[in-house]
């Protein structure tokens, strides 16, 4: 239908210092026309839902301030509802299934954290859920099913999970996706470092997870049972064991490749018909 489509309106609003985007939204709505849609509730950069698009930049209107000539709209790459409120399910109820994930846990005892990890959590804590940093990222426009945007991964790394969990999630949600183009850190409100401290930290979390030598296989086998830690001291056996097994394998394996060369070997093999000394 010709009147669903989108459409640019112009309205006329007095001037006042420092008057910022939510203002003047709020005075059209108040007085000029009181169908226009907008989100915003804080009106003080803690909710995050007023993002909108401002001459064609992400921006918390709350936050920006208005100028001659601005056009304002809806936040890009996200389904329109109304004038400027969009659909942020995709990326909400990615986020809140990390919530769930917290129930798998399997290890429950408390932890100490380390500094740089404290850091990272503090800062990556700041978020505050705007996804202005989902609209301005180029991969998560180009293919959101595959890669789950910024915020989603900036609350991945803050959430209190089982390691193997969150791997396993940046995995399926595509953390290697990201480029990474450091246009979502331009955006954010929270001047969150979201390269260094969530995209980083979990690459090096699976990278630490999967390497199969230095953890050994017996946590492999943990890892897909979903058997808790305090069978390391098995794990750790079943490993040694399964080292010796492999070790012995290989031995007979060298073995039997000697024979077939037809050189010679200890044994009763020893001056046998493969000994090149017996043919003349
Ligand atoms: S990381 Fe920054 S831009 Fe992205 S949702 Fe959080 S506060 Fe908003
Ligand atoms: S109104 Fe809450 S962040 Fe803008």
């Amino acid at each position: 239908m010709l009147s669903e489509l989108p459409r640019y309106e112009a309205y006329r609003v007095p001037y006042q210092s420092k008057m910022g985007v939510l203002s003047v939204l709020q005075y059209i709505q108040e007085t000029l026309d009181s169908s226009l849609a907008f989100r915003g509730e804080c009106k003080g950069g803690r909710c995050g839902t007023c993002g909108v698009m401002v001459n064609g930049k992400q921006a918390l209107a709350c936050l920006e301030p208005i100028k001659d000539g601005s056009t304002i709209e809806p936040l890009l790459g996200f389904p329109i509802l109304k004038d400027l409120v969009v659909n942020r399910d995709y990326v909400d109820e990615r986020i809140a299934s990390i919530g769930d994930l917290a129930l798998r846990r399997v290890d429950h005892r408390a932890r100490v954290l380390s500094k740089p990890k404290l850091e990272q959590w503090h800062e990556v804590s700041k978020c505050i859920n705007c996804l202005l940093c989902v609209s301005a990222c180029p991969e998560a426009l180009a293919d959101w099913q595959r890669f789950a945007g910024a915020s989603f991964f900036v609350r991945l790394s803050g959430a209190d999970l089982d390691s193997r969990c969150r791997v396993q999630v940046a995995q399926k949600e595509g953390v290697y996706k990201c480029v990474p183009w450091f246009k979502c850190e331009k955006v954010c409100p929270a001047h969150i470092q979201i390269v260094a401290h969530a995209f980083h930290p979990l690459r090096a979390e699976i990278a630490k997870e999967t390497d199969i030598w230095k953890r050994g296989i017996a946590r492999r086998i943990r890892y897909y049972f979903e058997i808790p830690d305090y069978t390391s001291w098995f794990s750790q056996r079943v490993f040694k064991i399964s080292l010796k097994l492999l070790g012995a394998l290989h031995c007979r394996g060298r073995r039997i490749v000697r024979i077939k060369a037809g050189e010679p070997v200890f044994g009763r093999y020893e001056g046998g018909r493969n000994d090149g000394r017996n043919n003349d």
